[in-house]
């Protein structure tokens, strides 16, 4: 069985390809570009940001393994084989690498880390009020998947008050869930840090804009590991320099790179992180995959199925 591999680059194809061999003997692991490959007997493919139209010239293709949680870099592209299922990126350590991440940003917006850096980079010696403490302090989490569940969890052992906000209702001990448009409003009037981690679905496009950045308690700041499309960045630095908000976390942008002129780079409220809030280790990801394939092998249908209808 071929699977094509096209995450990290032809250089990891080799660590690619022994981790596959601890895991799961029986595949054929190549790079995607590998021209002895014939691209009618390829099984399966694990991808970041698939070429627009590669997808559809494998006519053999059994199932699509997203490098990544998100699947938006699979579905942008027009002609994507909607017959073949989608298996998202999932697993625990994605769950604890983002979670480590989401704390680090809470923790900076507490600390008000943006001063200290600033600071630094003027070689001021800053003085800065203590502020509040993480029992102090409200994070509202947008998106109770795997990885917001994850977070929230993690962000209740530093002693922050949680709450979580999902399409469909949620149970989780000690964390204050909400649901649906009709909960969401309630939901950001409780969060002095709002942390999104949601898909990128047409519901969910924009969902941190002006409206709703209205909505959150003042000073409030803002975290976004989700997709750059989630927050409207002219909206979000309109409300910074206007001192409704005390700062920002964000690890996703409409463009990636970030282009070297986003005045986001800049601006002294905001901490910049490349899309690196969580990437599994190659052995943790190709364990999942190999999990994924042996799953959809047996009959049953994978964890983390993409679901066409919800958009995630
Ligand atoms: P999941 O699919 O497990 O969780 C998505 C969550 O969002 C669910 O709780 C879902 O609700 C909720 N949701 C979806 N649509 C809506 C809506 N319209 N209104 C309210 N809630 C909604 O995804 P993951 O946790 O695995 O990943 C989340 C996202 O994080 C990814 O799609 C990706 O964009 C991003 N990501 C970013 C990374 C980075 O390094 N920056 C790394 C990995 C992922 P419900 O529970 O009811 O279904
Ligand atoms: C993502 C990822 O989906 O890096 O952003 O997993």
């Amino acid at each position: 069985m071929i699977l094509l591999v096209n995450s990290g680059g032809e250089a990891a194809v080799p660590e690619w390809q022994a981790e596959f061999r601890a895991v799961a003997p029986h595949l054929d692991v190549r790079w995607w570009q590998d021209p002895a490959v014939d691209l009618a007997e390829v099984a399966y493919v694990f991808v970041w940001s698939p070429t627009p139209g590669w997808l559809a010239r494998l006519t053999g293709l059994r199932l699509i393994l997203s490098s990544g949680a998100g699947v938006d870099h699979i579905t942008s592209d027009p002609d994507w084989p909607r017959h073949v299922g989608i298996v998202r990126m999932g697993g625990a350590e994605t769950a604890q690498r983002m979670g480590e991440w989401v704390c680090l940003a809470a923790l900076a917006l507490l600390r008000d880390l943006p001063a200290a850096i600033a600071g630094q980079a003027a070689r001021r010696w800053v003085e800065m009020p203590s502020g509040r403490t993480a029992p102090e302090t409200r994070v509202g989490v947008m998106g109770l998947g795997n990885l917001g569940t994850a977070a929230a969890v993690m962000l209740r052992g530093l002693g922050f008050r949680v709450s979580g906000w999902s399409r469909t209702p949620k149970r989780l001990a000690g964390v204050e869930c909400f649901a649906g448009v009709g909960e969401r409003d309630a939901f950001l009037a409780g969060a002095d840090i709002l942390v999104c981690l949601l898909p990128d679905t047409a519901e969910t496009r924009g969902a941190v804009r002006a409206e709703t950045l209205a909505l959150l308690p003042p000073g409030a700041g803002v975290v976004n590991a989700g997709r750059g499309g989630h927050v409207v960045l002219a909206d979000l630095l309109a409300a910074l320099d206007a001192g409704r908000l005390c700062g920002a976390v964000l690890d996703v942008f409409e463009a990636e790179p970030l282009p070297g002129d986003a005045a986001v780079w800049g601006h002294p409220r905001v901490i910049v992180t490349p899309h690196v809030a969580s990437m599994a280790s190659r052995r943790a990801r190709a364990g999942y995959v190999a999990e994924a394939i042996g799953a959809f092998e047996r009959g049953e249908v994978p964890a983390n199925f993409y679901e066409p209808l919800r958009g995630y």
